[in-house]
């Protein structure tokens, strides 16, 4: 029989990727979403690719009401909630709007699912767990801490779902510790789409591509790394929605519940990924070296064999297709192509 899966969050960036993944997996599957991160025709092109209208409610995980009504119309066999604020900056100035929305939101969004006998969840998590850590590439059983507010809100989340599964077994969690999702999908439909200056590196490539921005500011080169540049475990993002989908096939075949890192284990360099990117555009794109950004690690790698070993994860994609889909993705808005 068919399962259904609600995805708060389910028009961004990783929500609109799984989204195809699980329709692709033959879920049936409903949106939640307060399109504060994510554009209006969003589930207009997800419909586009799958040829079938998007099931969809407009509203907030900070509306108890809303959510109760959400569960009223559906019968769901789990939730991936992705409904959450991810600006690391932005949490250290706003830190009570990130533990009202990533921690207050969720435990509203728990309660409606209890309260509807729901109670299969994957939960996006991050490698901002760990903290600053020297150990590379970093195993799951790693002590978790938090350098800012986003962190203390994910490690927040992945404690509340231990305590719910020690209180009640019936309760199962997939755990999920995105690495650096990147790319885009390959019908170049949907895809990152920063409305500011991104923070992070790639949509701030993409937007050096197609001129927006003069130059990529490289922080630090004098790293211990091979080229000196920071060193991050980046991933495909339509890998991620396939981990995803292993994650919720996993909850509902075996209600065992999982935490799991989402890399794919090698690394790359800030210059590696220029270098990629350039290769993927076919121009030079310049970049300048300035003094290394506050707060940020030398390196950061996922140990991927937990997740090989319990979901049978495997993140297929290389840096050049995560590159080249950035690309496609990018460049066929600047053309202004195709509007579903
Ligand atoms: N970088 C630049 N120039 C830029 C942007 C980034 O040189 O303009 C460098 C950074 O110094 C770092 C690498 O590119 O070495 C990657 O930086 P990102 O900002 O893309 O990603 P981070 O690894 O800093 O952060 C990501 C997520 C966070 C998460 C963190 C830890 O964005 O949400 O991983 O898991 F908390």
């Amino acid at each position: 029989m068919t399962k259904t899966v609600l995805l708060t969050g389910g028009a961004g960036y990783i929500g609109s990727h799984t989204y195809l993944g699980l329709v692709a997996s033959g879920y049936d599957v409903v949106i939640l979403d307060n399109f504060s991160n994510a554009q209006e025709d969003v589930p207009l092109r997800l419909a586009r690719i799958t040829g079938s209208p998007v099931k969809l409610h407009r509203g907030d995980v900070l509306d108890p009401v809303f959510l109760t009504g959400v569960f009223a119309a559906h019968d769901f066999d789990a939730v991936i909630h992705f409904a959450a604020k991810k600006a690391v900056g932005e949490s250290v100035a706003k830190p009570l709007d990130y533990i009202q929305t990533n921690v207050g939101g969720f435990v509203n969004l728990l309660q409606a699912m209890d309260a509807a006998d729901v109670r299969r969840i994957v939960f996006s998590s991050s490698a901002t767990v760990y903290g600053d850590t020297l150990v590379q590439p970093i195993p799951e059983d790693h002590p978790r801490t938090y350098t800012s507010p986003y962190a203390y809100t994910k490690i927040s989340g992945e404690l509340i779902l231990e305590q719910l599964v020690a209180a009640d077994p019936r309760w199962a969690v997939g755990t999920l510790r995105y690495f650096n999702p990147v790319g885009a999908h390959y019908s170049a439909l949907i895809g990152e789409d920063p409305q500011d200056i991104p923070n992070n590196l790639v949509p701030y490539i993409a937007k050096v591509a197609i001129g927006e921005l003069p130059r990529l500011q490289v922080f630090g080169d004098d790293y211990d790394t091979p080229d000196g540049t920071g060193l991050r475990d980046y991933i495909h993002v339509e890998d991620l929605a396939d981990g995803h989908v292993l994650s919720v096939n996993a909850l509902l075949e075996t209600g065992q519940s999982h935490t799991v890192n989402l890399g794919t284990g090698e690394g790359s360099t800030v210059l590696e990924v220029l270098r990629a990117y350039s290769d993927a555009c076919g121009k030079e794109l310049p970049f300048e070296i300035v003094p290394r950004r506050d707060g940020d690690v030398a390196v950061l790698t996922a140990r991927p064999d937990l997740a090989r070993q319990v979901l049978g994860f495997n993140a297929k994609r290389t840096l050049d297709d995560m590159c080249q889909s950035s690309w496609a993705w990018v460049s066929g808005q600047l053309r202004n192509d195709p509007k579903p």
